[in-house]
């Protein structure tokens, strides 16, 4: 497909959502029409999570030397703590702070305006404590909500093509996109962002998942509309980025066995 905007939707998209001087940037923002800026499940199972920490014994530059893609897995059970301090050092909350005069979560990875757009659920299997199934990350209280119950780890490999990894991996964090908190206030711009801040919480996940030992791997192949549909997303939430986490009898393993790229669908 030629790389211009009458034949390519992403270039027009890109045109389109690009500032520039002969075009007035709007700063107006509606505070009426402000969604919500966080979620929470009503009347479900909820699981708490340990105390999140950032006791992390590994350097920062140990980190990202040894940070890689791991797809070997081994299915063994995993501590909820282990899970509880993936979550909190990705996405968890840390406290409050001001950004442009109005209180707004802090949290590890940034977020254009403060708004953190990123929802993340995660489907688990034999992690202490928790009945497989995939759960909704409620980080302001730091706690599991669960949105269905049962293992879907087979399901989630063949949502994801065929990336078998899954079906030995502990954890797929799916990181989910309620674009309208960020393009409420900067227009399709805003989705742009949107893309960005998950890419931030992915690093976040890698580093964290490598620092406690734990091998990771991003994927951005998947039949969106299923996956969707299995975290039982509502309209204005899209699935954008999973980050399948597991254990290996490799520590820090600098080189991973690589699938070839033509498999990222
Ligand atoms: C946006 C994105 C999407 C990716 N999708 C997949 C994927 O679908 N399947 C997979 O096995 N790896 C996927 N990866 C991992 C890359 O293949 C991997 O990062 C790359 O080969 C470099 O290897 P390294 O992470 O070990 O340094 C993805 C990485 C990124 C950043």
């Amino acid at each position: 497909m030629a790389y211009d905007a009458a034949h390519c939707p992403a270039r027009f998209f890109h045109l389109n959502s690009s500032n520039a001087r002969a075009k007035a940037v709007d700063l107006a923002v509606d505070y009426d029409t402000r969604p919500r800026r966080f979620k929470s499940l009503p009347s479900v199972t909820r699981v708490a999570l340990p105390k999140g920490n950032f006791n992390i014994q590994q350097t920062l530059g140990e980190a990202l030397r040894s940070r890689t893609s791991t797809r070997d897995f081994k299915l063994r059970s995993l501590p909820l703590a282990r899970l509880s301090q993936l979550l909190y050092l990705s996405h968890g909350i840390r406290g409050l702070k001001t950004v442009e005069g109005e209180v707004a979560f802090d949290r590890c990875a940034p977020s254009a305006g403060g708004l953190y757009p990123i929802e993340l659920y995660v489907a688990t299997q034999q992690v202490q404590g928790v009945p497989d199934g995939v759960y909704h990350y409620d980080a302001r209280y730091h706690r599991l909500e669960e949105v269905v119950r049962g293992n879907r780890h087979a399901e989630l490999a063949e949502l994801t093509i065929g990336q078998d990894m899954i079906r030995t991996a502990n954890a797929v964090v799916v990181m989910c996109a309620v674009f309208q908190r960020t393009m409420w206030k900067y227009g399709s711009r805003g989705y742009r962002y949107t893309l960005l801040d998950a890419g931030h919480i992915g690093q976040n996940l890698y580093l964290s998942a490598g620092a406690m030992g734990l091998g990771a791997v991003t994927i951005g192949g998947f039949f969106d509309a299923e996956v969707n549909r299995l975290l039982k997303l509502s309209s204005d939430e899209d699935a954008l980025y999973l980050a399948c986490i597991g254990q290996h009898d490799r520590p820090h393993a600098r080189k991973a066995k690589r699938r070839p790229s033509t498999l990222h669908k």
